[in-house]
């Protein structure tokens, strides 16, 4: 098998997000976020992609698979030193802002929830594994909201600029990889996750979500700004859902589609984040489709000041478009929409296979921004057996992975600047668009089921070993 050459200093590593591992959601002081109150099973997919939702635990309907998760708030300890047996170099996680700030809006920070991701980083330091930190990653205070209506108000600007600078001042010595918002462009598809509020009609949706997203821009340029004065030595990167998009065939008309799909969902977030300001396409956008965005004066120069050094993004499958598609044809295939490759199977969660879209994606993203990239995400959601004698075979997993990887060394020897790469879920945790726990994509099973039964204990899967030898020879041994 080909061998390839990963930069000497690669950032190996697994991610995870606070809200889908840590469980104990009330302790701490911790208040309820958005993933506390999205319910397991059918329903949650439902909540995330229909309009319509009132924020309310309903216990004698639901199940609430993220208020204990896999009970990584009791047994981080125990985890990450199955992390460091796996030879991280990087973690990636997220700070739940209500640890931080229960209800988003206060003065001052809650001291427990601060003092929590002290002993997390300082385990992490430990074993000389690096922290890289998101600092908002679907866990929007829930009182944000309620009372504030998410995202598109200008306000929560100021609690973010708040809940940032108290991250940054505290835990400047432990973390030098940061970024701001978790698949920033996922606000399109799952506002409720990504921009903290529920669009009650498809047809109302235009001008909140952009408002909504400008308000992001420039609370991800005060954090970048901020980050760079107080720890100057730091990285702070933006986080986008990348799914390259292919036409269907070579008709002009779906290739222009598939551009313009493309720029919407791919780059335009990354295009203000990166380059520092709006682009040219998104003027004849938000004029056919009646957007007019509110800002303040001094904001444009802003998004220009605070842009980021690096694009951390996740990719799990492409999608394949066409300008005039069937309901049949547009129901089949991932949750980002899309029709059906005929060149490419899927997991189990209809999700396509395609490694090859990562090195395209590599490509297009170092082409288009000549900035370094991260990828942060990326896995397999399956279903694993444990078996009698209490093995776990996931040579699928194995496969799957082993492919991406490919791809990437291959993108490296295209001359992409690539800085690591941090698999997605290293250890089983909840699903976030099902809610499940059977949707795997851990080197770690935790014993955790579905309908919450489970010991919680953790056992090491096949995987675990092939990436511990993958980090061992920096990707030579596949
Ligand atoms: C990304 C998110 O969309 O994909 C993660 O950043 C998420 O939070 C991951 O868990 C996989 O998606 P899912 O729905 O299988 O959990």
């Amino acid at each position: 098998m080909k061998r390839y050459d990963f930069p000497n200093v690669f950032l190996w590593g697994g991610a995870t997000a606070a809200n889908q591992i840590e469980g104990g959601f009330h302790e701490g002081n911790k208040g309820l976020n958005i993933a506390d109150v999205l319910p397991g099973g059918k329903e949650r997919y439902n909540i995330l992609l229909k309009p319509g939702f009132n924020f309310e635990i309903d216990r004698s309907k639901y199940y609430y698979p993220n208020h204990e998760a896999i009970d990584f708030y009791h047994r981080y300890k125990e985890d990450i030193a199955l992390f460091a047996e796996m030879g991280f170099k990087v973690f990636r996680m997220s700070i739940a802002w209500t640890r931080i700030f229960p209800k988003g809006d206060e003065l001052e920070a809650n001291e427990k929830g601060l003092a929590f991701y002290d002993r997390v980083f300082d385990e992490l330091l430990k074993y000389g594994i690096e922290p890289v930190v998101t600092i908002s990653h679907y866990e929007m205070p829930l009182n944000l909201v309620k009372e504030y209506g998410g995202w598109r108000n200008r306000e929560v600007v100021t609690f973010f600029e708040r809940y940032v600078n108290v991250l940054f001042h505290r835990y400047k010595n432990k973390v030098k990889y940061w970024m701001t918002f978790n698949e920033i462009n996922s606000g399109f598809v799952m506002p409720i996750q990504g921009l903290g509020f529920s669009i009650q009609k498809e047809e109302d949706k235009f001008q909140p979500t952009f408002q909504a997203f400008h308000h992001q821009f420039v609370a991800s340029s005060i954090a970048v700004k901020a980050c760079h004065d107080i720890i100057p030595k730091a990285k702070i990167g933006c986080m986008i859902l990348y799914a390259p998009v292919y036409s269907y065939d070579s008709n002009p008309e779906n290739i222009m589609y598939a551009l313009q799909e493309e720029s919407l969902f791919n780059n335009f977030c990354a295009d203000v984040q990166v380059r520092g300001e709006y682009p040219s396409f998104i003027k004849r956008y938000f004029k056919e489709n009646k957007i007019d965005l509110d800002m303040e004066e001094g904001d444009l120069q802003l998004l220009k000041e605070g842009t980021v050094d690096y694009i951390g993004f996740s990719y799990y499958m492409s999608r394949t478009e066409k300008k005039e598609k069937t309901d049949e044809e547009a129901s089949q295939g991932n949750i980002i929409g899309g029709i059906k490759n005929p060149f490419l199977k899927a997991s189990d969660w209809g999700w396509e296979i395609d490694p090859t879209g990562l090195r395209i994606s590599l490509n297009q993203l170092y082409e288009r921004y000549q900035v370094p990239l991260f990828v942060v995400e990326n896995g397999l959601g399956a279903y694993d057996k444990v078996e009698e004698d209490g093995s776990i075979n996931d040579d699928y997993r194995i496969d799957y992975l082993r492919e991406h990887i490919k791809a990437m060394g291959e993108a490296v020897e295209d001359g992409v600047e690539l800085m690591g790469y941090t698999s997605w879920g290293c250890i089983d945790l909840v699903s976030a668009s099902s809610g499940e726990f059977s949707k795997r994509y851990g080197y770690i099973y935790v014993d955790k089921h579905d309908d919450g039964s489970g010991t919680l204990e953790r056992k090491k899967k096949k995987s675990f070993y092939w990436y511990k030898d993958v980090i061992a020879s920096n990707g030579r041994n596949l």
